[in-house]
């Protein structure tokens, strides 16, 4: 009998040599999993293979993954180790379970000035802290797209909660980034840095406006929710792989399709939508206040609350 070959990665699969597997790795399957619950005919279309050749390497793919179950007591169990960052406010921590979860993506998305930075500046802070403090006891991944981040307010938030502003701003480790690749390179380059220095906080402020800056225009959305997808998905890996929490905003626009109630809706479609466990919408009130609506979570209901944005951070 011939021996078979372990599958170990994609291209120990049958019809799939390297060509094929970087076509794969490129729209975001690359992993044996992710070939495993990917439709034939969608393989297909995205290597270029027979739908045939496609449904041999899924069957491969699934019998060569091993499912380990667990109860659902042993999960529960886990379940209560997941850390939580308190955002600075009380009802807004109330609302969303007791703070921004490791092990998932938040979302927050709004209109200019919402004050979606604000948070991830606050949140920034606040993942240094001791966990009995509302915090992590860890350190901060900042990747910054728009430019807009600020060591001042980062000062004067960490000040407020009794951080050395100093060690505040040493604990975040901040990338700027000007294109998409860059951007996405900074993930996918990112587990020796969240090894090194503790990560738990990955901040992505924001996660869309350079996407849509670079594929306005090119008549390439497909391509474009492809990034995004393997972008995000990236960073599911890493909350969960290294049990960090994850933060991203995102932009809205203006759907003219909603013709009753607020026509707001955050960028990116689906996709983001699927990947983000809970998602906030934030709106201007008056002043220094804001109305953070819980759109989505998978445990908590619906619902508002109203923050303050302070020279002090969030309260
Ligand atoms: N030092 C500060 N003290 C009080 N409020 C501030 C301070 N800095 C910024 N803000 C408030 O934060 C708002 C901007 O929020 P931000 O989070 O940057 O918006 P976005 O949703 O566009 O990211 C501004 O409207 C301003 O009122
Ligand atoms: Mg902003």
């Amino acid at each position: 009998m011939p021996k078979e070959k372990a599958i170990r990665e994609l291209e120990d699969l049958p019809g799939i040599g390297p060509t094929t597997a970087a076509k794969l790795k490129a729209a975001g399957i690359d992993s044996l999993d992710k070939v495993a619950i990917t439709a034939p005919h969608e393989l297909a279309e995205i290597s270029g293979i027979s739908v045939d050749a496609a449904k041999k390497a899924v069957q491969a793919a699934q019998e060569s993954t091993t499912l380990t179950y667990e109860t659902g007591g042993q999960f529960y169990d886990k379940r209560k180790q997941i850390g939580k960052i308190s955002t600075g406010s009380k009802d807004l921590d109330e609302l969303i379970g007791g703070g921004i979860e490791t092990n998932g993506i938040t979302e927050s998305y709004g209109r200019f000035a919402s004050g979606k930075t604000q948070l991830g500046f606050q949140i920034a802070v606040n993942a240094q802290l001791p966990r009995e403090k509302g915090g992590l006891d860890g350190n901060v991944l900042f990747l910054d797209t728009e430019g807009t981040f600020r060591p001042e307010r980062i000062e004067s938030i960490a000040k407020a909660a009794g951080i050395n502003p100093e060690k505040a701003l040493e604990n975040i480790m901040l990338v700027r980034t000007l294109t998409t690749e860059q951007q996405i390179l900074s993930l996918e380059r990112a587990d020796k840095l969240i090894q090194e220095k503790n990560i738990k906080l990955i901040i992505i402020d924001s996660l869309t406006s350079l996407f849509r800056a670079e594929f306005v225009g090119r008549g390439s959305l497909g391509e474009r929710q492809q990034k995004l997808n393997q972008h995000i998905h990236r960073l599911q890996t890493l909350s969960d792989k290294y049990s960090l929490a994850a933060y991203i905003t995102n932009q809205v626009m203006d759907n003219p399709g909603i013709m009753f109630g607020d026509p707001t809706v955050p960028i990116g479609g689906n996709i983001i939508a699927h990947a983000a466990t809970t998602r906030l919408y934030m709106r201007k009130s008056k002043e220094e206040k804001r109305i953070v609506r819980l759109v989505d979570s998978p445990n908590m209901p619906e619902g508002e609350c109203i923050i303050k944005i302070t020279p002090d951070g969030i309260a």
